[in-house]
């Protein structure tokens, strides 16, 4: 019998983002909006389990946390995990390259914390370990921003300005971890139906060029959550409220401590409370699991690496 080999398998985790500043400007000839934004990768991970074939098959299934399918996630040529595979493989000119991808999903599906987006950066650095792809990071940054505007932040991970669609990434240093409390609704908001939401709110009237996030920028400086939490700032939440009225009991949610602020994130509906300190976290996430507001409730830090093998 010929010698086969083993099987190749990869395990990579990959975090959800915020947006600490979305700042949004007019509608582009593309239809994209320009945006300045400061993204922050919080430790909700999703898990990509690549194992390597050689038919020329690229296929998915995507399970909870806890091991049960997940029917609202697409498996078809649409997952965005899989095109990221197929992206790849056409970048190596290797047709006969397969790969099942097996995703364990944390990350609120459609909840503005980027899930599809981080499956299709787990799936990148995934693939090009387990078939030996040897790109290089600046590489695979190319294929990531040809797959969707948050996909390049998610490869690196840490805090990012995110300039242009959100694909041009500028790395930033911050001095602290920050503590989050995370509620999740289980319907979640289409990202283009916010945008277009967006437009119509502006009237047309939408500015051209962003303005820069400074006051979120100094407040990653010098690690003050205080600072931090006057700064936040989403341009997308009045859109987001206006499909979605009942998210104003969401933002209420906390009441006035232990949470210093909330802020919807990304285009919603997921709405995240910046607290001061883990144990904040607990009690306040004890509290709004009581509340019932949200179909769930997370605890985060960030900021966290991005997209990385495991195992
Ligand atoms: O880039 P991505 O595929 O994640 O974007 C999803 C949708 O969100 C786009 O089709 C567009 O409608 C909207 N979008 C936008 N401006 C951006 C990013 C996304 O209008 N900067």
């Amino acid at each position: 019998m010929p010698y086969v080999g083993a099987v190749r398998s990869v395990r990579v985790r990959v975090p959800a983002k915020i947006n600490l500043a979305l700042h949004v400007g007019a509608a582009r000839a593309d239809g994209y909006h320009q945006l300045s934004t400061v993204f922050h990768a919080v430790d909700v991970y999703d898990e990509i389990t690549a194992t390597a074939t050689q038919d020329g098959a690229v296929n998915v299934d995507v399970v909870t946390a806890h091991g049960d399918p997940m029917p609202q996630v697409p498996v078809d040529r649409t997952n965005l995990a899989v095109r990221a595979a197929v992206l790849l493989r056409d970048r190596l000119d290797e047709p006969d390259l397969g790969v099942h991808l097996h995703i364990r999903k944390r990350i609120p599906v459609a909840g503005g914390m980027a899930g599809g987006s981080a499956d299709a950066a787990g799936a990148l650095v995934a693939c090009n370990d387990v078939w030996r792809g040897g790109l290089s990071r600046h590489e695979l940054d190319a294929l990531a921003a040809t797959l969707g505007s948050d996909v390049p932040f998610l490869l690196h991970g840490g805090n990012a300005l995110g300039t242009g669609r959100g694909e041009q990434v500028t790395p930033v240093l911050s001095r602290a971890t920050f503590h989050w409390v995370i509620g999740v609704y289980a319907d979640g908001l289409s990202t283009p139906a916010v945008y277009a939401e967006f437009d119509r709110l502006a009237g047309g009237r939408g500015v051209n060029t962003p303005d820069e996030p400074h006051a979120v920028l100094a407040a990653l400086g010098s690690g003050d959550a205080d600072a931090l939490a006057v700064a936040l700032r989403n341009d997308l939440a009045p859109a987001a409220l206006s499909l979605r009225p009942e998210l104003a009991r969401g933002i209420e949610a906390a009441g006035p401590a232990p949470a210093l602020a909330s802020v919807v994130s990304g285009s919603g509906p997921t709405t995240v409370f910046l607290v001061p300190d883990d144990e904040s976290a607990e009690l306040l996430a004890l509290d709004m699991r009581a509340q019932a507001v949200f179909d769930d409730v997370l605890i985060a830090r960030g900021p966290v690496p991005g997209a990385r093998v495991v195992g």
